[in-house]
């Protein structure tokens, strides 16, 4: 029998570096429950004991212990005395709502948990594994559960407020008065437009479950005398007449059939000078190894197991856009991991 070839990996790097990450489902569980039970809030003002810790989250003191070690060698969190902790530089992140909290992130990988377990299930048929594991499409499960949805609307916001400050450093908003924020969640995007161009008014369309949430925000950012929050579906219809429609990670959520049929609705209620804008990855034909292309490509697989959508390249843009309507006229990059003002105008 021939000789099996050996791996080229001189000093072993590549291959520590392999079980690094395929050992990092355990960091994330770490970081989730940490966020859960609320730890940097507790931790805000002062080191804690761990006596503390356990009493205020209501848990084993032993077992948190354990925890509290492993978030110190993530850099979470630090041991300035024995079974004494407090905050390291990337736990003041796992604070609720300080700027640049990603919180409701870490809460929302929970949530994301059990789907990406099914992954090997959505690979093997291209179906979604949250269909399969809840029975419910698209995103029905947060209208059934509060919780759930407290923590999507959250992390969405978390990350849209970080999206939103991008592009409303690259777009130009100058020549727009009115836009609608389709399935806009809680309106982060949308509120932060309307605070950088005061000449403007807007409209935030989603589901129910984000109402309360976007009102609350709206008024938070200072724009609720000039953004309102409407109910609706966007199969159904997406309010009329105003010069712009944007939609962001909203198109990626569907598969193109369903695309379609929303980038159709927007374009029933468009006069024939609005403008159309889609926030989003745009995927380049090939991907390499850098931090921004495995974000990309995690995102799509994220798309996969969870709504059952998918990011596009600029082509597969294009072809939905003439399947619906409208041509593509320019993409703005947004100087974040391949995010994108993809602008389109009445074909
Ligand atoms: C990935 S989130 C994006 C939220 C927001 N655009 C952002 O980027 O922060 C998708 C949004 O689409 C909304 N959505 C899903 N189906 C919808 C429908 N049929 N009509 C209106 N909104 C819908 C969801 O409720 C959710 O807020």
């Amino acid at each position: 029998m021939a000789e099996q070839s050996k791996p080229t990996d001189a000093n072993g790097a590549a291959r520590q570096k392999l079980v690094e990450t395929m050992e990092g489902f355990r960091a994330t569980q770490v970081i989730y429950v940490a966020a859960k039970l609320a730890i940097a809030d507790l931790l805000a003002d002062e080191p804690k004991s761990i006596g503390e810790l356990a009493e205020a989250t209501s848990t084993n003191a032993h077992a948190l212990h354990r925890l509290m070690r492993a978030l110190v060698t993530l850099g979470v969190c630090e041991e300035p005395r024995d079974g004494v902790f407090g905050l390291a530089p990337a736990g003041q992140y796992l604070r609720t709502g300080v700027p640049g909290s990603v919180r409701y992130r870490a809460m929302h990988c929970g949530q994301l948990w059990p789907i990406w377990g099914e992954l090997l299930y959505s690979i093997t048929t291209g179906e979604s594994a949250r269909k399969r594991l809840t029975q419910t499409a698209g995103f029905e499960h947060l209208s059934r559960d509060p919780e759930a949805a407290e923590i999507f609307n959250g992390a969405m916001a978390e990350i849209t407020r970080e999206v939103g400050a991008a592009v409303v450093r690259t777009y130009d908003f100058s020549q727009i008065r009115t836009i609608v924020d389709v399935g806009g969640g809680y309106g982060t995007l949308v509120a932060t437009i309307l605070k950088a161009n005061p000449h403007m008014r807007g409209k935030v369309l989603d589901m129910a479950h984000a109402a309360d949430g976007a009102r609350q925000l709206l008024e938070k950012f200072g724009v609720a005398d000039r953004c309102e929050f409407v109910e609706g579906s966007f199969f159904e219809s997406v309010p009329a007449g105003a010069d712009a429609y944007i939609l962001k990670s909203i198109i990626h959520d569907w598969d193109d059939e369903r695309s379609v049929a929303i980038l159709k609705t927007c374009r029933r209620a468009m006069g024939p000078n609005a403008r159309l804008l889609i926030v989003e990855r745009v995927m380049p034909e090939r991907l390499g190894t850098s931090a921004p292309h495995r974000a990309m490509a995690f995102g799509d697989l994220n798309m996969l197991v969870a709504p059952g959508g998918q990011e596009r390249t600029e082509t597969e843009f294009r072809r939905l856009f003439e399947q619906s309507g409208f041509r593509l006229v320019r993409l703005v990059p947004a100087g974040l991991a391949g995010i994108h003002v993809i602008e389109a105008a009445c074909a």
